[in-house]
């Protein structure tokens, strides 16, 4: 029996390919690589010792499922494919709403003609908007994205909704991830992003290496303990941790159920900087600028139901995370590039 991972050679979906692995499941990894690198699968090999299976296929073809479908035996799928830049996603939303719908539907369908019936989706903090007070509880009202990626998030959560109702036995864990960072402590994978970052983390690492020149820290007129706006930074190997507890939990159990992945602790991008600063030793420049469209004053998680539910809880520290994430970037400079 094995997980199927659509998306799995991405910074998410590596991370979640290895703790899979390591908790002793069969990984069969589809990827289409648009965002992501074939030298992934090597590096997960070296880190737990055994290849995924890999396909590079487009998930929203079904005819390239059909085949993933047809030479294994598909328990379970964790689905990772998506397209997840924010800004770009407000410039061009055709493009999100066609990919991420067109990867979920096809996948969906596939999985229903095979009898597969359990599937956990990456879905996003994004989904509870402006309106909601922190912490942030799964039986909070959704809706309010400011941008097509978020709405992509949102729609699927309802398309899932719709399908498990309508079928027996059929089950889906939506995870809602609040901010992952860091790297796999082997420095050999992690966080890759395409051009200039758009998410602190990969802008720190970048500023601390010299690829950048200054991080600019966007506002510092927010209604938070510094100014600063606050996130829920977690860990992505306590994340990945959640997702093998995840897809347990949808092979176990009936029905549909929306679970926040975070640690429940919010920390500003200052807190960020000086963790980063003392964590490493090094110093990175930083320059006040103007708020950045959409974001929010604080977004942090309630984890109970994470807890409850997955018997998870993150255990990685702020410092270990910032650790992880330089670690990541001086061994790899140029990410998966030579
Ligand atoms: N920030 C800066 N400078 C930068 C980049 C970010 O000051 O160069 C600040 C932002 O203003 C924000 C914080 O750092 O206060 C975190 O920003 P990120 O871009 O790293 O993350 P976001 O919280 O904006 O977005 C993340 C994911 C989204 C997801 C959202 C869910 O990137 O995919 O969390 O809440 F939708």
């Amino acid at each position: 029996m094995s997980i199927l991972l659509t998306g799995g050679a991405g910074f998410i979906g590596s991370h979640t390919a290895v703790e899979l692995i390591n908790a002793g499941y069969d990984v069969v990894i589809a990827d289409n690589l648009s965002n992501s690198n074939k030298k992934v699968i090597d590096r997960i090999e070296k880190i737990t010792g055994k290849r995924p299976k890999f396909y590079e296929i487009d998930v929203a073809i079904k005819e390239e499922l059909y085949k993933v479908f047809d030479e294994n035996n598909i328990e379970g799928a964790i689905h990772f494919a998506g397209f997840k830049c924010v800004p770009e996603s407000t410039k061009i939303p055709l493009k999100y709403y066609r990919n991420n719908l067109d990867t979920t539907l096809s996948l969906l369908e596939v999985m229903k003609e095979y009898n597969c019936n359990a599937i956990v989706f990456s879905s996003s903090a994004t989904v509870y908007g402006d309106k909601n007070p922190v912490p942030f509880k799964e039986d909070m009202p959704v809706g309010g994205a400011t941008n097509a990626y978020g709405s992509t998030k949102l729609m699927i959560e309802n398309i899932l909704t719709d399908v498990v109702k309508a079928s027996d036995g059929f089950s889906a864990v939506m995870l809602r991830y609040f901010n992952p960072i860091g790297a796999h402590p082997s420095g050999l994978i992690g966080e890759a992003p395409d051009g200039i970052p758009n998410n602190l983390m990969p802008y720190v690492t970048q500023t601390a290496i010299g690829v950048r020149d200054h991080l600019i820290i966007y506002g510092e007129d927010y209604n938070t303990h510094d100014g600063t706006g606050v996130r829920d930074y977690i860990h992505v190997v306590d994340l990945a941790r959640g997702h093998v507890a995840a897809i347990k939990y949808a092979t176990e159990h009936l029905g549909i159920e929306a679970i926040n992945l975070g640690t429940g602790n919010g920390n500003s991008v200052w807190d960020v900087v000086h963790a980063f600063e003392k964590a490493n030793n090094v110093k990175i420049p930083t320059a006040i600028g103007n708020r950045r469209p959409g974001d929010i004053d604080e977004c942090y998680a309630s984890v109970d139901k994470a807890a409850k539910l997955l018997n998870w809880h993150a255990e990685l520290t702020l410092e270990d995370m910032c650790k992880d994430s330089w670690n990541w970037q001086r061994n790899n400079p140029k990410g998966y590039e030579d």
